[in-house]
């Protein structure tokens, strides 16, 4: 393969996360793009395919139940000559570290809002995460076949409350039950959307002229007439669009769309795909790595453990940073020095794994993971040791004591925690003085404990007891010559260690932290702590 090739092939890429609050329509937008690249034929079946899913996973019962997106999935399909990797991520706030580290591996984000609603709890939470990577968000608005708020009212809250400024690409004709098509603001262009088949199969359209007498006669006099004038309100009231902007994730492009009829889906599309960029260079020990360079490199940003109950299998998800993959090559595990053949890798179409030969910056391939992989690690096909920055261990807030049932399935029990905490899922401390005989368990979202109970009862087959604990504030302790026995603490705090053998402190008020500190001023407390 040549370099222009190579380049070629890279820059064609495009790979973000779509992010909503759930119900929003983020699996329905999902669906029909992969509808438009012609992954799939007839939609509804990315639905067909959550249920699969269900049926091969038991423990995502739980994301059934409560209606929600618990895990994240990578999708690729093909459009006008892109390649492009969408990363699901999981709606409810108690994932949100999972989100992040889902976005560490997109170049962009899609930000989808029900124009019923508006800005919702979890979309603030989830763009707030977005925002820390400093990466372009795109809003679409979706469910314009309903009716809404207004598209002024919707921006003004987007800026309002999520504090970005805004530029709508396009301007809904006909709202509340009367979406008919969208203004093209950058072609002065109206695209009329004809009805199709319950948003089956792709939406036929007519394209011209704003000022085409034959749109007047489509849309009706009235509508025409509030268009205008709403055009004329935005050119000078609104923003003006700054690509530099929005490459920095300051100013969002708007779209407006239904989801569900395919309405605004092919303009989005394609006016997001013209403006997201290809893979950029990422920072490492070495410095910026260019994507076009020949070596191939790549983190992993998501361990998932038996996703196939039947083969219990366990797949790390990979972001490839630069470079070209191939079948069964030989690279460096850059944190365990050691050199690992990439055999079985694998890439997520729209209903199917298959078996991937060839893959290049920008894509997400899962690979075979035999337990060695950690969330956060690089691999490299060169000798020289690059390492991308590592992935934040978030603060968990809540903190459980657990042991198994039955004695007897201790090792069980033991297996599956450390299998579950290498996915990033929980943390696991334990009493210096206790050992493995009592462990404690750290979630960032309290819904992660039931996702953990749930669990370990149908892939290990442990039932467990679970104590709650009262602590709420977790400080990894840097000091030198750290000596539990010598450090002073208060009456209500706890000392543990993590399973790097941290010192780590639990506390249940701010009041203690501050005490802990006034008695140990050689300490050093952190909140965040870098898997090492
Ligand atoms: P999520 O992944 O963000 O959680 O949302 P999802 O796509 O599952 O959509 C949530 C609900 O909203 C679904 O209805 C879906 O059909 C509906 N929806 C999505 N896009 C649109 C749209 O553009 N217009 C309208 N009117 N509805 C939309 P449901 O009743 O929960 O499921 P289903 O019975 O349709 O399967």
């Amino acid at each position: 393969m040549t370099r222009q090739d190579l380049s070629n092939q890279i820059r064609r890429r495009r790979t973000f996360a779509i992010i909503s609050h759930p119900d929003a329509g983020k699996t329905t937008l999902t669906e029909k793009l992969l509808l438009y690249g012609g992954a799939i034929r007839l939609a509804g079946s990315v639905k067909s395919r959550r249920a699969q899913k269900h049926a091969v996973s038991d423990w995502m019962e739980i994301e059934k139940q409560r209606g929600i997106s618990v895990t994240s999935s990578v999708l690729q399909f093909e459009y006008d000559g892109y390649c492009i990797n969408i990363l699901d991520t999981p709606g409810h706030q108690d994932f949100s570290e999972d989100t992040y580290r889902t976005l560490m591996a997109a170049d962009s984000a899609v930000m989808v809002i029900d124009c019923a609603k508006g800005v919702e709890d979890q979309t603030k939470k989830l763009f707030h995460v977005c925002k820390m990577r400093g990466i372009p968000i795109f809003t679409f608005i979706n469910k314009l076949d309903r009716a809404g708020k207004t598209p002024f009212e919707l921006m003004e809250e987007i800026e309002k409350v999520l504090g970005i400024k805004s530029y709508p690409m396009n301007w809904p004709i006909g709202t509340d039950g009367n979406f008919k098509g969208v203004y093209n603001r950058k072609e002065a262009q109206i695209e009329v959307f004809h009805e199709g088949n319950h948003g089956q199969s792709v939406v036929s359209s007519m394209v011209g002229d704003v000022g085409d007498d034959v749109f007047k006669d489509l849309i009706g006099k009235e509508l025409h007439q509030q268009l205008t004038e709403e055009i004329e309100l935005l050119d000078m009231a609104g923003d003006s669009f700054n690509l530099n902007m929005i490459l920095k994730g300051e100013q969002t492009p708007i779209f407006f769309g239904s989801a569900m009829t395919n309405f605004g889906v092919k303009p989005f599309l394609e006016s997001f795909l013209s403006l997201t960029t290809p893979p950029s260079p990422r920072d490492s020990n070495k410095g910026e790595i260019d994507p076009e360079s020949e070596n191939f490199t790549g983190f992993i940003f998501k361990i998932q453990a038996n996703m196939n109950p039947t083969h219990r299998d366990r797949i790390a998800f990979l972001r490839i940073c630069s470079g070209k993959f191939n079948k069964g090559m030989m690279v460096n595990h850059v944190q365990a020095n050691k050199k690992v053949r990439l055999s079985q890798p694998q890439q997520f179409m729209a209903q199917d794994r298959v078996i991937v030969e060839e893959a290049y910056a920008g894509d997400i391939i899962g690979i075979h993971d035999p337990g060695i992989f950690r969330i956060g690690d690089t691999l490299c096909e060169e000798q020289d040791k690059i390492m991308y920055e590592g992935i934040p261990v978030f603060a968990p807030e809540h903190f459980a004591k657990i042991y198994a049932k039955n004695s007897l399935k201790r090792k069980h029990f033991l297996k599956g925690i450390s299998q579950i905490a290498e996915e990033g899922a929980i943390q696991v401390f334990k009493r210096p003085q206790i050992g493995v005989e009592e462990l404690i368990v750290g979630v960032v979202g309290a819904l992660q404990f039931e996702v953990l109970e749930y669990r370990l009862k149908n892939e290990y087959g442990v039932d467990i007891v679970m104590n709650q604990l009262s602590y709420k504030y977790i400080r990894w302790v840097e000091m030198e010559d750290f000596d539990p026995d010598n450090f002073g603490i208060t009456m209500d705090t706890l000392i543990v260690e993590d399973e790097d053998e941290q010192p780590v402190l639990l506390f249940q008020n701010e009041w203690s932290i501050d005490r802990v500190k006034e008695r140990n001023p050689k300490a050093i407390l952190k909140d965040i702590s870098s898997r090492k």
